[in-house]
């Protein structure tokens, strides 16, 4: 074993090499294809960005008009997936809901189980998924709610036709603000692609099997849905109705977070790579007062993440260690604005960060990486006589 180096949570090894995001830590820089994240988010739509990080470049008007055409002939999902909606419990977890009916797909696209697909094949498999995981969220939801589905309207662009399944109504045509639009976009843009993270990582040590792609994507679906990767937003939220319901006195709970025999961490706070502001978290404070304002929300637990986060910069213990908020700490009460259940704050991040996975999943195969298989120090026992069940 003595070749072997031992790195828990691989924090200081490469996995792979990428073209895709750069990241650096250290000055808080973060780039798509060599794209800053701030321009993107300020000028870009998701979709576009979707193009972006799946082929490398931004699209011309005519590669993302026939982008837009394909993905709409694909947003249906087959009748009997509905059969899924109707067999959870109400009140079941959409992230548990979204990583079981994106690996469902497999079944109903058995073409994507031929490990030899041709690159045709293989990109029409990506633009199913793309197409298809807006309708798979908006129905979680819709059915959460016991309202009946709203069909995908092609003649809307990605994003509104997912704000249109998820608020809009069956019976009449409702205009989804701009604002909304404007706000789902960022948030969607933000959140496409975060480098060799939890998720990716797993997309890609799953594909490395020749796994398909959609269980591969349901893998990183399962791997985000965790508390200390996405599942952050949620748990953001949660703890600032706690400080709130608890009187909102921040420096009792930034205490708590110090505290090494408490269990309880600052959600939202510090990241792997991040040693400086999280760019991405930069935006979304302002995006944050930006949407409220514009659609008249007072929301009480915006000035309690702000105080929090303003008594948290100036501690030694937050200062020491480099923590800053992520992009979770802010993302949530923009949800929360645009009207989604706290439950559905971590299935958004998925259905932003859906091209990332693509593109890591295919970055990985045009790359040909071998299977990934890391090794191991065994530190268990050496040579132990059966007993057999009576003598034990
Ligand atoms: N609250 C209190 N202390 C913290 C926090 C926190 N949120 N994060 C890190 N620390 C402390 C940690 O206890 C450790 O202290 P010490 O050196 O005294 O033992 C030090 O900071 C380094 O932390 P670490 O746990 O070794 O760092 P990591 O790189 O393994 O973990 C992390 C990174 C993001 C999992 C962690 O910061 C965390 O749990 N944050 C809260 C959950 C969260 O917001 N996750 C979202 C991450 S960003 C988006 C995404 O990935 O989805």
């Amino acid at each position: 074993t003595g070749h072997i180096t031992l790195d828990f949570g691989y924090k200081n090894t490469g996995s792979t090499k990428s073209a895709i995001t750069f990241l650096d830590g250290e000055e808080g820089i973060l780039k798509y294809r060599g794209y800053s994240i701030e321009e993107l988010a300020e000028k870009s739509t998701f979709l576009e960005v979707s193009y972006l990080l799946i082929y490398g470049n931004l699209p011309t008007q005519t590669e993302l008009d026939n982008f837009q055409t394909l993905i709409s002939r694909h947003t249906l999902i087959h009748e009997d997936m509905k059969k899924f909606f109707d067999g959870y419990p109400s009140k079941s977890h959409p992230m548990g809901q979204l990583s079981a009916l994106v690996c469902s797909l497999s079944a109903f696209y058995p073409e994507s189980l031929v490990a030899e697909q041709t690159k045709e094949e293989q990109e029409l498999t990506m633009i199913k998924l793309l197409a298809k995981m807006p309708t798979i969220v908006s129905w979680i939801y819709k059915k959460s709610l016991g309202h009946p589905l709203i069909y995908p309207r092609n003649n809307f662009d990605y994003v509104t036709n997912f704000l249109n399944m998820t608020f809009g109504q069956r019976t009449e045509d409702v205009t989804i603000d701009p604002v909304v639009v404007s706000a789902m976009n960022t948030l969607l843009i933000l959140h496409a692609d975060h480098e060799q993270n939890c998720s990716a990582s797993t997309v890609r040590m799953v594909g490395s099997s020749d796994c398909n792609l959609f269980a591969s994507i349901s893998a990183g679906i399962s791997a985000l849905w965790g508390p200390l990767h996405g599942g952050a937003n949620q748990a953001v939220i949660e703890m600032l109705e706690l400080i709130k319901a608890d009187g909102g006195d921040t420096e009792k709970w930034i205490n708590k977070a110090k505290d090494k025999n408490d269990p309880f961490r600052m959600m939202g706070f510090g990241h792997r790579v991040y040693k400086n502001f999280d760019p991405r978290a930069k935006i979304i404070k302002k995006a944050c007062d930006d949407v409220l304002e514009k659609l008249g929300i007072n929301d009480p637990i915006l000035s309690i993440a702000k105080r929090l986060e303003e008594a948290a910069l100036s501690d030694p213990y937050f200062i020491e260690r480099k923590l800053y908020p992520n992009v979770d700490f802010y993302s949530g009460i923009i949800y929360r604005a645009l009207g989604f259940p706290t439950d559905m704050f971590t299935v958004l991040f998925a259905l932003g960060r859906l091209p990332g996975w693509i593109a890591q999943w295919k970055e990985m195969h045009e790359n040909k990486e071998p299977i990934g298989r890391p090794r191991q120090i065994y530190t268990g026992h050496t040579n132990r006589k059966y007993v057999d069940v009576n003598g034990r």
